[in-house]
């Protein structure tokens, strides 16, 4: 497909993981791609690596604009970085509660804010924000986690009523447990991760997790011109975690 073509497109936390996946898969069909991260070392060409920490406003105007002297103009904003953190609400202290949501959902704000302006001069503007099955089901352990999500949610939709009379679409992916570097270091921390890692794939009715590249896919879904008519909707890649209710194996 190249439905991205002539299309510019920049993507936050996108030299690792669902970011990595989908600035590849967006330069893959036809976009310009700049990505957007706290350490772009590893990213290659034709992806454009720019240094940006979400929770700086400076860095990511800074950075933007960098971009955009590179692109020429932006058509596609990505939302995607993004930390966990684990607990109940008692586990975590104010400073970690202020910690992800500077990055979770201010990260998204600051990077909106520095794009808008060059969004609203494109025919086909599309922000996706990522968001989490974290958002619409309660996860044990990720109280803090989960209300950035939340947020991120209320958001997307916030931002769609927004700026819909502008031609800015918004919406944002769920995913579910997504096997990605930051999975790696989750499974990396736990006692058993083999048992940790089956346990996590059980949570999901397909009995696997979910790739970077299918949540790429589903983002580029949002994105593409091709899907004009959707603004303000959540997309669902999580092995049917959130919508089904399947009845234990052989009963
Ligand atoms: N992996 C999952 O199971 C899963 C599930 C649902 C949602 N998500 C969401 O997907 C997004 C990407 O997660 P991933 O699994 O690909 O993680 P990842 O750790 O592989 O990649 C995250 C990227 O974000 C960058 N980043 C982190 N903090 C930043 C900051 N302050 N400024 C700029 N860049 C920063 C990191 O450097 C990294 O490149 C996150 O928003 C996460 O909440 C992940």
């Amino acid at each position: 497909m190249t439905d991205f073509e002539g299309l510019r497109a920049l993507v936050t936390g996108g030299a690792s993981g669902i970011g990595r996946a989908t600035a590849e898969l967006l330069a893959g069909r036809g976009a310009q791609v700049a990505v957007l991260d706290l350490d772009p070392s590893s990213v290659e060409k034709p992806l454009l690596g720019f240094r940006a920490d979400v929770t700086d406003d400076t860095s990511v105007r800074t950075a933007v604009e960098s971009a955009m002297e590179a692109l020429g103009g932006l058509d596609i904003l990505v939302n995607n970085a993004g930390i966990g953190a684990q607990g109940t609400v008692e586990d975590n202290d104010d400073d970690e509660w202020r910690r992800v949501f500077d990055v979770n959902v201010l990260g998204m704000v600051r990077a909106a804010r520095a794009a808008l302006p060059h969004l609203r001069r494109s025919e086909h503007a599309a922000i996706v924000n990522t968001c989490s099955i974290a958002a619409t089901a309660g996860l044990p352990q990720r109280a803090l986690y989960s209300a950035t999500k939340g947020a991120v949610y209320s958001l997307t939709l916030a931002m769609a009523a927004d700026h819909v009379r502008e031609g800015v679409r918004v919406n944002c992916v769920n995913p579910g447990t997504a096997d990605t570097p930051w999975i790696g270091r989750l499974l990396d921390r736990a006692s058993d991760p083999a048992a940790e890692r089956a346990a996590l794939e059980a949570r999901q009715p397909s009995g696997r997790l979910v790739s970077a590249a299918e949540v790429a896919g589903a983002i580029a879904y949002l994105a593409s011109p091709l899907s004009g008519a959707t603004t303000g909707t959540s997309l669902a890649v999580d092995g049917g975690m959130q919508g089904l209710r399947l009845r234990p194996v052989g009963r």
